[in-house]
């Protein structure tokens, strides 16, 4: 009998964090190495909010809470998602977990069975398709191509659907690329959605406020009001907030999906941190200034990346709606040879050989399931961009 379960051989551990493992290892060895792999804005948590927590502390907030979160704190998310998103919402239709990521993993937990499928758009943030492994579940991942600006195509989500779909997972601002679905864009889908009464969806809207230029944030159940009774809306306050030790994600969706998660919850970690909780009342309730002053910050270094990038011949980088990431191509550097001596067969030749000959940790385009690409992280300061893209365009510049 073996020890470890069939289970764990379907998963594969986080490549992200690997990257920033890495990179961590090189600099502890002494390497001048600049990491553009942060999964998280490199803000500090705004004072009014880290007061909450404080004063959560010093009132004794520091007890069990109800499983999936206190009655405030239901009651600050359903106020966010009528005003940010029309969207109307009663406190048992919402549950609060230790993270975006918990709350996505409840979901799948209490809802897949082995062979049902989960459409999944590529490039996708890496959890997904092993979250719905673990949870038994068939990912079916569906290649949105640069042409199409990384966004899936009303066609491709028709094509990709079958009886066995039970969830649909849609990311906008997306991690990995940014690519954010404009209305036009997103009614797209969900018209095909409405043709496909068993399919649910699972909308992650992690990034929903960090959005640039005149992009306009929409969610599938504000979009097409039909498809309330079958979609998840999950968001948190890791991003936004710069709150991501903090460890709170929500969701709002059918009472019952939302009374099976609890149940899951219930039997793992029971409540999320109280303090926490506290803390996200005050972000969700209090100023939202900040907001636009890190927005600011984020479009300018959004922009001298994809400038910089663009400017290297064999190398294509669109410019994102939203999130802190690009995903420029290297098609164009395909089959070339470093100075090093590798010659760069795919993405993660290329980021392996770009760390260990030019100290720049990127993630490879292959972990988020569409090559050849890699992902830039620009939530760090504007110095190390700019010497980061320096590198990067001497790197391909010596390629031969
Ligand atoms: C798209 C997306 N969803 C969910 C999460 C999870 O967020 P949290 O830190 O709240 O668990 C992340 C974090 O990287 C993310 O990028």
């Amino acid at each position: 009998m073996a020890f470890l379960s069939d289970t764990l051989s379907r998963v594969k551990p986080s490549p992200t964090i690997a990257v920033s493992n890495l990179a961590a290892e090189l600099k502890a060895q002494g390497k001048d190495v600049i990491g553009l792999g942060a999964g998280e804005p490199d803000f500090d948590t705004p004072d009014h909010i880290k007061a909450a927590g404080i004063a959560a502390i010093e009132a004794g907030k520091t007890k069990y809470t109800a499983v999936d979160g206190i009655p405030e704190l239901k009651q600050a998310i359903c106020a966010k998602f009528k005003r940010d998103n029309g969207l109307d919402y009663a406190p048992d239709q919402v549950s609060v977990g230790t993270g975006g990521k918990q709350i996505l993993y409840n979901a799948l937990m209490a809802t897949l069975n082995p062979g049902e499928e989960v459409v999944i758009p590529a490039p996708y943030w890496v959890s997904y398709p092993d979250m719905v492994l673990l949870a038994g579940g068939t990912p079916v991942p569906v290649e949105a191509t640069l042409e199409n600006s990384f966004k899936l195509t009303p066609d491709q989500l028709e094509a990709a659907i079958t009886p066995k779909t039970k969830w649909f997972i849609f990311n906008s601002p997306s991690n990995p690329t940014g690519a954010g679905y404009s209305r036009a864009e997103l009614k797209g889908l969900t018209d095909v959605l409405m043709r496909h009464p068993h399919v649910w969806v699972m909308t992650d809207d992690m990034y929903e406020h960090l959005a640039y230029d005149d992009f306009e944030f929409c969610t599938p159940a504000q979009v097409e009001p039909g498809l309330y009774e079958r979609t998840l809306t999950c968001n948190g306050v890791s991003k936004a907030y710069a709150m991501t030790g903090w460890r709170i994600g929500y969701a709002a969706g059918p009472k019952e999906l939302i009374g099976a998660m609890r149940k899951i919850q219930s039997q793992s970690t029971s409540n999320p941190c109280s303090i926490s909780q506290w803390a996200a009342v005050e972000a969700l309730n209090g100023s939202h200034d900040f907001i636009a002053a890190n927005n600011a910050t984020f479009k300018r270094r959004r922009d001298l990346v994809v400038s910089m990038l663009s400017q290297i011949a064999g190398v294509t980088c669109p410019t994102p709606e939203g999130a802190f990431y690009v995903y420029p191509s290297i098609a164009g550097l395909i089959g070339k040879t470093s100075p090093g001596g590798v010659k760069i067969d795919d993405d993660e030749t290329f980021a392996k050989a770009l760390l260990e000959e030019k100290g720049v940790a990127v993630v490879f385009g292959a972990a988020f399931g569409l090559s050849p690409c890699f992902r830039v992280s620009y939530a760090t300061s504007d110095e190390a961009l700019k010497e980061a893209c320096t590198r990067i365009q001497d790197f391909c510049a010596a390629l031969t």
